[in-house]
């Protein structure tokens, strides 16, 4: 069996992160959110992955490389446009052969990990397996109606008037029949070659496509709000400990991790909370379910529920809540008059200033 893994797209709910950076590699927990699914994969035991990558193919290379360092071998697939989840399958074919495989976007977050879903496939007769659960608002998803037998009857993406709450999760089980699927369907209204559509087409040539309903924690991190709650999700289990080093003035509470070399002086981390490797938090108090990445200095500030990617630094601002602060970003008080805000923002960034007037 192999494993397809999807890493391109244009992640436009994630902007303005996503204009420079693939929304993958944002950390949870100081580790991006792509290892998560990669370590999944593996430890379902599927160890020959292709990862499709987009604009972003330098950036997911350079972090996932050949892939020895997470226990599995990559190959890259790159797709010249995100023309959809199943152009995906379509570009990927030489790779796939004529194995099973296991498809898995790379921006969806999963606890308790894929293995079950991998044995139960690789036990039965089923043509495709798709990840189900139950959610709030299916209208957001691709939702799936089962028959009285309990396989998947109907497939609709994004449907105004969803027949279940049962809505895909992004992980995928395929035989090789996919590969007629996705070369017979063609683009929906917005242009893309959707999964569901190909998943649709297995079922109306009599294939049998079997749900697996998801018990535990699962999460599509495309908007901000489901990174935060990622990040919150995996802190809440992180064990604490102290790599780098943290002054007599300073007081560490509850799960906390400081990486190594993280220099900790007149500070209060309120856990849970990390702080990356060579980041600097100095006269400033890190609240819960805050994640600080490598290389960042964080002095005479507040900062809480947030994510801050690596070697940013922010100084002497007010407190800073339920954020998700770029790489390389200065966050700093303007002391020029007229009392002002000064900002240079990239298009589609969102700040919400505390103070009104005054
Ligand atoms: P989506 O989150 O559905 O799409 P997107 O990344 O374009 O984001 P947005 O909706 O915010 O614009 O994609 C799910 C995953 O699949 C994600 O990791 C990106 C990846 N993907 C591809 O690799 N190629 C594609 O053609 C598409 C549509 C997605």
């Amino acid at each position: 069996m192999k494993a397809l893994v999807l890493s391109g797209g244009a992640g436009t709910r994630l902007r303005p992160i996503t204009h420079t950076s693939a929304k993958q590699l944002v950390p949870v927990a100081n580790k991006p959110v792509l290892f998560y699914g990669l370590e999944a994969i593996r430890d379902a035991g599927v160890t020959d992955v292709g990862i499709i990558v987009g604009d972003t193919a330098a950036e997911i290379e350079a972090a996932v490389g050949d892939g020895s360092g997470l226990g599995i071998s990559v190959t890259y697939i790159k797709q010249d446009a995100p023309l959809g989840l199943a152009h995906c399958v379509l570009i990927a074919q030489d790779f796939l052969g004529d194995d099973d495989f296991v498809m898995y976007l790379g921006d969806n977050f999963i606890i308790g990990g894929i293995t079950e879903l991998v044995q139960e496939f690789r036990d039965g007769t089923y043509d495709a397996q798709i990840l189900l659960t139950k959610v709030e608002n299916p209208s957001q998803f691709g939702v799936a109606e089962l028959g009285p037998n309990g396989g998947v009857t109907t497939l609709v993406e994004k449907p105004k008037e969803p027949k279940s709450d049962l809505a895909l999760v992004g992980v995928y089980m395929f035989r090789p029949v996919i590969h007629d699927a996705v070369r017979a369907i063609k683009p929906s209204g917005r242009g893309e070659l959707e999964i569901t559509d190909a998943l649709q087409w297995l079922i109306d040539e009599g294939r049998d496509v079997r749900p697996h309903l998801v018990t535990g924690y699962w999460k599509d991190t495309g908007r901000l709000e489901d990174m935060l709650e990622c990040n919150r999700k995996v802190l809440e289990s992180v064990e604490p400990l102290v790599l780098g080093s943290v002054d007599a003035d300073s007081q560490l509470i509850g799960r906390v991790v400081v990486e190594e070399g993280a220099v900790i002086e007149r500070s209060t981390v309120r856990g849970p909370a990390i702080i990356g490797r060579d980041s600097v938090v100095r006269d400033t108090y890190v609240g819960p379910f805050t994640s600080i990445y490598f290389g960042c200095t964080l002095e005479d500030t507040e900062i809480e529920h947030s994510i801050v990617l690596e070697e940013s630094t922010i100084r002497g601002v007010g407190r800073i809540e339920d954020s998700l602060i770029g790489k390389q970003v200065e966050v700093s008080p303007s002391s020029a008059l007229p009392r002002a805000h000064r900002l240079m923002l990239g298009d589609h960034s969102r700040v919400s200033i505390a103070s009104t007037r005054g």
